[in-house]
């Protein structure tokens, strides 16, 4: 395992669409485990593959429930409304309000490919549709109706 460097927003990768995952392959699997060593380190919540360079639809997520690796993933279906203060990994020192769905099915594939649902709520929810966001390039700092000021590094960077 190893940590991989996390690409800041003028990066170029962090706004273009990324590539479907073809190949559940030992690579695949060694970039997921990649993946969740950068996120530990970096004691963030979620992290996209295009973050540390991968033009991929992967992410994985993690809000203290456990760790979830979404591979191609689709929002199936979304409710409910939340607006709390976001932030980014490759965004740092910047916060703001974000509104996003409240709960939302998302389906995606496991390492071997296999397809699977999950439903989240709550930030499991908001980490995931910012996820989703980077592999389509949009950072959350468009969806921002209000920055604020944060003195220290907080639990919710994505
Ligand atoms: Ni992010």
């Amino acid at each position: 395992m190893a940590v991989r460097k996390i690409v800041t927003k003028e990066s170029s990768i962090l706004h273009v669409v990324c590539r479907p995952v073809e190949h559940f392959d030992a690579k695949l699997h060694q970039l997921l485990d990649d993946m969740a060593e950068t996120l530990y380190k970096a004691n963030g919540v979620g992290l996209a593959a295009p973050q540390i360079g991968i033009r991929r639809r992967i992410a994985v997520i993690d809000v203290g429930e456990g760790l979830i690796e979404l591979i191609n993933p689709v929002i199936l279906k979304s409710s409910g409304k939340q607006r709390d203060v976001e932030g980014c990994l490759s965004c740092p020192d910047e916060w703001g309000y974000v509104v996003r769905p409240n709960k939302c099915t998302v389906r995606a594939q496991n390492r071997d490919g296999e397809f699977y649902e999950i439903s989240l709520e709550g930030l499991g929810c908001r980490c995931a549709c910012h996820e989703i966001d980077h592999l389509d390039g949009k950072l959350f700092l468009e969806l921002v109706d209000e920055f604020v000021e944060m003195k220290e590094e907080e639990d919710t960077q994505n």
